[in-house]
């Protein structure tokens, strides 16, 4: 659903931005009357194209997790686009083209913006940070472990050896942990979860 509003908006954007274009192009090269003829020939692809062009960003906005570090870049992308549409209005109607230029230079302007929103974000959004695995490993202990081998691993229920004594290396570990031994049952969790639990045993619970 995301994704193909996503798609859309991309697509009607580019639409949008070459009906602009090219409008703006004929306005500033004084051809009116093709600027006339091209208008009235694009007029309803343009209307749908504009109303998708809301309709999907209106949509993609109420998607957008806020609250990180680059949210005042979309407000500001959301302004420009917000400002250029009457500008462009008028600019058309008045065969006014500081404003019409000055328009096509916001809507261009805010999809760069956009660009630069994405891949802030994208650089942002931390690679599992070391305290992300610390944490992920606990819980995953917590609700995988924790029956038998107890918080702090010294819990010894159901035969279960003492944890904080335990020689075993991490590849080790990940194999008891995935495909069991003798009276332990192997333990129904992912290879990256392993991964992380094995992490979690030998830095925070083996020697405590
Ligand atoms: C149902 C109880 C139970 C659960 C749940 C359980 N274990 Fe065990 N675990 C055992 C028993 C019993 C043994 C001893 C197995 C044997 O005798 O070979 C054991 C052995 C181990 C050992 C070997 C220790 C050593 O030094 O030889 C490791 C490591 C281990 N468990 C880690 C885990 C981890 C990590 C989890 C969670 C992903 C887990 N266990 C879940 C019961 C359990």
């Amino acid at each position: 659903m995301y994704k193909g509003f996503l798609h859309t908006h991309y697509l009607v954007v580019t639409l949008f931005l070459v009906i602009y274009v090219i409008k703006t192009i004929l306005l500033l090269s004084n051809k009116n009357d093709l600027l006339q003829t091209f208008t009235k020939k694009v007029k309803v692809i343009e209307m749908i194209v504009s109303s998708l062009f809301l309709i999907t960003g209106i949509y993609l906005i109420t998607q957008t997790p806020l609250g990180g570090a680059y949210d005042h870049l979309l407000w500001i992308k959301l302004g420009m686009v917000l400002v250029s549409i009457p500008l462009a209005v008028i600019g058309f109607k008045r065969h006014n083209k500081i404003l019409a230029a000055l328009s096509l230079l916001l809507i261009t302007g805010s999809f760069g913006l956009a660009e630069v929103y994405h891949k802030k974000k994208a650089v942002a959004a931390p690679a599992n940070t070391h305290s992300e695995v610390a944490m992920n490993g606990q819980s995953l202990y917590e609700a995988n472990c924790k029956v038998c081998h107890g918080s702090d691993g010294k819990a010894m229920l159901s035969g279960a050896p003492d944890l904080t004594a335990t020689a075993l290396d991490k590849n080790q570990i990940k194999d008891i942990i995935l495909n069991g031994r003798n009276l332990m049952v192997k333990v129904n969790v992912s290879d990256t979860e392993a991964d992380l639990i094995s992490d979690y045993v030998l830095n925070s619970i083996k020697g405590k």
